[in-house]
């Protein structure tokens, strides 16, 4: 499900719909409390010192609020933020157009920092650190190399995959945060917050059992949500309880356990193709049709979460749950301290 899901269900007007249901400041952000204790603390203690903030990555699974909270550190730091992404800034020139145009204070977020180019990311470098950045004029005997100065603004980026940003990247940044799925009990109150913007009529059962089928994933959440309108307007009276919701969610071939159609494939094919595994996550990514890293974003933290799977260094290993909901016995001596010392 979920990109496709989501892409396919949000079209322009849901999009727009998405962006008001995005909190606009850390009282109306439930979840996360951890980092969002974090992230308070760093923003009143800049702020108190009138400062900058200093440089700041968040990363983890796709849909969980790390643009929201870019948006509302910039919205508590009362700073302009410009926004860009990894694979959009394609040369140095990209990159100092957008640093020079930044004023003192101001944010420049990045988003999926880690598809920046190598040299795009070395002139970063000397940017957030010392706040200039040396671009070459010419090339061969007459290049010269203009220093530019920068402002002092922040950096937020955001990541998908912080394994996949280099150390010198990764130690510039002053805080990282790392977003985790959500709590059942922090998605009923994003469903209920969403449900009244977008003045749709849910009761507490209702709400629980998106809650409890969304991965985990506020996006997902909001998307299922509207669906559930959707079906409660052609099919039902208007409002979502649990029984709506159930039909909403199976139609939509969410199984009770929150899995849609390509999780449960991907447990089938480890099970039944390959015992069970370990099976490399290029011939899952084949056996199913989906990119590799789409499985490894999207899919993988939400059956790794609930016990579906394990990752190990010999590649997935299907986890007992996944034996038993497939009606199969898992094996015995399957998870041996030998085969899988990593997991003990
Ligand atoms: N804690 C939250 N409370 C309420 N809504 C949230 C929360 N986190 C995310 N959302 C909702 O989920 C949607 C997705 O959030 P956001 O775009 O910030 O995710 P992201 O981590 O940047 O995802 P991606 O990696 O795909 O860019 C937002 O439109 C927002 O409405
Ligand atoms: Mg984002």
């Amino acid at each position: 499900m979920s990109e496709k899901f989501i892409t396919s269900t949000l079209n322009k007007k849901n999009q727009a719909q998405d962006n008001s249901l995005r909190p606009g400041d850390f009282k109306s952000f439930p979840g996360q409390d951890k980092e969002k204790e974090k992230l308070q603390l760093y923003t009143a203690a800049a702020k108190q010192r009138n400062e900058a903030l200093g440089h700041l990555l968040l990363s983890g699974p796709p849909g969980l609020g790390k643009t929201t909270l870019a948006y509302i550190i910039a919205n508590e730091m009362g700073s302009n933020i410009k926004s860009s992404s990894g694979p959009a800034i394609e040369k140095p020139g990209d990159l100092a157009g957008l640093l020079t145009s930044l004023q003192a204070g101001d944010i420049l977020f990045i988003d999926e920092i880690h598809r920046l180019n190598n040299t795009v990311e070395e002139y970063l470098y000397s940017a957030m650190e010392d706040y200039f950045i040396d671009i070459m004029l010419d090339q061969g005997p007459g290049a010269r190399s203009v220093r530019l100065n920068v402002e002092h603004f922040t950096l937020i980026g955001a990541t998908t995959r912080q394994g996949m940003l280099t150390a010198p990247l990764r130690s510039r940044f002053g805080m990282s945060c790392r977003l985790e799925l959500y709590k059942p009990e922090d998605l009923k109150t994003i469903i209920h917050r969403s449900a009244g913007i977008l003045g749709v009529t849910i009761d507490d059962e209702g709400a629980y059992e998106i809650a409890r089928r969304c991965r985990g994933t506020p996006r997902i959440a909001n998307s299922l949500l509207r669906w559930a309108r959707d079906y409660a307007q052609i099919k039902g009276n208007r409002q979502i309880d649990q029984a709506i919701a159930n039909a909403a969610l199976a139609m939509y071939d969410i199984d009770n356990d929150g899995l849609d159609s390509m999780d449960n494939r991907l447990l089938e094919i480890i099970v039944n193709f390959y015992h069970g595994g370990p099976v490399g996550v290029k011939t899952l990514a084949v056996a199913v049709g989906e990119e590799e890293r789409t499985i490894e974003d999207v899919y993988e933290p939400y059956l790794i979460q609930e016990g579906f799977l394990m990752r190990t260094a010999q590649g997935r290993v299907a986890a007992p749950r996944a034996w038993q909901k497939l009606g199969l016995k898992p094996p015995s001596g399957k998870m041996s301290k030998n085969d899988h010392p990593e997991l003990f």
